[in-house]
């Protein structure tokens, strides 16, 4: 019989397999019996993208490689590092990658081609911002808080759940079907951020306002508040050139798995049955 994927006891690395989607991907894979090695600082093999000496031993030995970049595919240099992580895969007889992109960055998207002119069995998820930046991140103290200040205008933006993300991300790592695909994932609705706002509030049981500000007054009091430079940089860049730059929906998550992409509300409500919105402001959830 030949060695067909399910019989492969070699592990998937999981870089970022303690974040958001990495997280998701790593639990995912483990239900379905797939080995799983995950690579960041503080794993046990660990893997630094600062590092590239500790690039070699995380990926000797493993299948497939989940690649999600830190802090983020538009910081300088990330194109780069994933071209030279990528061929490092391919050197160690690693074949298959599956990146995680963002939309609307010229960054991100250099580095999707690099990847995918690796010659290695690529797939890209391409993706909205992720919902749980409300739940798991930078914006749930603002949603305790009762106000979301951002510099989000009007604009519209398809926020995309982290479970479909990894979803996705799984269907690739361990079947032949999505090789060569570009996947972009969006939820159903474009929604501005008062109605993210309105649907937080109805999830949490409590008022939650959205408060528009220019990027200028909203990186100013970030600076402030002793937000390190370098990520001001980075929310100036993403709010004045990225959000809400595209504003359409995508049909990835459906193309990709045959079901519809999770929407805002559902997430909402279930990030609030988990509990998400318990623990006080500045504590994980
Ligand atoms: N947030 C959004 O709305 C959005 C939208 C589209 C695309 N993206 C992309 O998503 C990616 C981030 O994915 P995520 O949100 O799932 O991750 P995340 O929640 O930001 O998690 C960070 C992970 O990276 C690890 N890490 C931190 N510094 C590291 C380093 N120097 N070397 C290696 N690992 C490091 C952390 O573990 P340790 O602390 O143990 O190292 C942790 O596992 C970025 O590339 C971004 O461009 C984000």
């Amino acid at each position: 019989m030949t060695n067909t994927h399910h019989h492969d006891q070699r592990p998937v690395l999981v870089l970022g397999g303690t974040g958001k989607t990495g997280r998701r991907v790593a639990a995912r894979l483990h239900d379905r019996g797939v080995p799983v090695r995950i690579g960041s600082r503080s794993s046990a093999i660990p893997f630094d993208w600062e590092a590239p000496s500790t690039w070699g031993a995380a990926l000797d030995g493993a299948r497939a490689v989940y690649i999600s970049y830190y802090p983020d595919l538009a910081a300088p240099g990330a194109p780069e590092a994933v071209q030279a992580l990528a061929d490092a895969a391919l050197d160690r007889g690693v074949r298959r990658l599956v990146l995680l992109s963002g939309r609307g960055e010229v960054e991100a998207q250099r580095a999707e081609q690099a990847v995918f002119d690796s010659g290695a069995e690529v797939t890209v998820v391409r993706c909205a911002w992720f919902m749980q930046n409300f739940s798991e991140d930078f914006l749930r103290d603002a949603v305790l808080s009762g106000e979301i200040v951002l510099p989000g205008g009007e604009a519209l933006e398809p926020w995309i759940d982290a479970d479909d993300i990894a979803d996705v991300a799984v269907a690739a790592l361990t079947e032949d079907a999505h090789v060569g695909e570009l996947y972009e994932l969006t939820s159903p609705q474009l929604l501005t951020m008062t109605d993210v706002a309105d649907a937080l509030g109805r999830a949490t049981g409590r008022h939650v306002g959205y408060v528009p500000v220019s990027v200028d007054d909203y990186t100013a009091a970030a600076a402030e508040q002793g937000v390190p430079n370098e990520l001001v940089g980075h929310l100036t860049y993403l709010f004045s050139e990225v959000f809400g730059r595209t504003a359409y929906t995508a049909d990835g998550v459906q193309r990709a798995i045959g079901r519809p992409a999770r929407d805002f509300a559902t997430f909402a409500r279930d990030a609030a049955s988990a509990g998400a919105w318990d623990t006080p402001v500045g504590a994980t959830a």
